[in-house]
C-alpha cells in the first residue's frame, strides 16, 4: 500500500487574526475555520495534515526544518514575511519535499511592496487570491499530482 501523503500547512504572522483582520481583504473566516475546511478536504484524499501558525519567524523556520523527511509537502502562507524574509525562503528551500505558496488576497493587485514574493521562485507553484479556497486548491493540486505520479 502506498504511504499516506503528509502535508504541513504553515501560516505566518497576523493570520491568527483572520475573521476580524481586514475582512474586506481577507474574508470573514477565522484561521481555525480555514484549517477545519482543509482538514476535511485532506480527509477526502486520505492525506494527513498538520496545521500551524506563528507570529515568530524563528518558530516558523524551526518548524520547517523539523518537517524535513517527515512531510511530503508544505503549503505556506508566509503572510508579511513573504515579501521580506530571506531566512524563511532559505528554510523552505532546504525542505526535502514540495512547497506550495498560498495567499488569501491577490498580492499582485495590492500595494507594490506586496508584489514581490521571495518564496515563489523556490515553490512548485502558487495559489493566490482565492481566499480560503487558495488553501483547498493547493491540496487539490497535490491530489492531482499524486495521481499523475
Ligand atoms: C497574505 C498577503 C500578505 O501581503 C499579507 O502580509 C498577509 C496575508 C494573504 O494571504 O493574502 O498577512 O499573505
Amino acid at each position: 500500500m502506498p504511504e499516506t501523503v503528509k502535508i504541513l500547512v504553515v501560516n505566518g504572522p497576523n493570520l491568527n487574526m483572520l475573521g476580524t483582520r481586514e475582512p474586506e481583504t481577507y474574508g470573514a473566516m477565522t484561521l481555525d475555520a480555514i484549517g477545519d475546511k482543509c482538514r476535511a478536504v485532506c480527509k477526502t484524499h486520505g492525506f494527513d495534515m498538520e496545521w500551524m501558525q506563528s507570529n515568530s519567524e524563528a518558530v516558523l523556520i524551526d518548524t520547517i526544518q523539523a518537517a524535513c523527511n517527515k512531510f511530503d509537502w508544505i503549503i505556506v502562507n508566509g503572510a508579511g514575511l513573504t515579501h521580506t524574509s530571506v531566512a524563511l525562503r532559505d528554510a523552505l528551500a532546504l525542505f526535502t519535499g514540495g512547497v506550495i505558496e498560498v495567499h488569501l488576497s491577490n498580492i499582485h493587485a495590492r500595494e507594490e511592496f506586496r508584489h514581490t514574493s521571495l518564496i515563489t521562485a523556490i515553490a512548485k507553484g502558487a495559489v493566490i487570491g482565492f481566499g480560503a479556497s487558495s488553501y483547498t486548491m493547493a491540496i487539490s493540486a497535490i491530489a492531482e499530482m499524486q495521481e499523475e505520479s
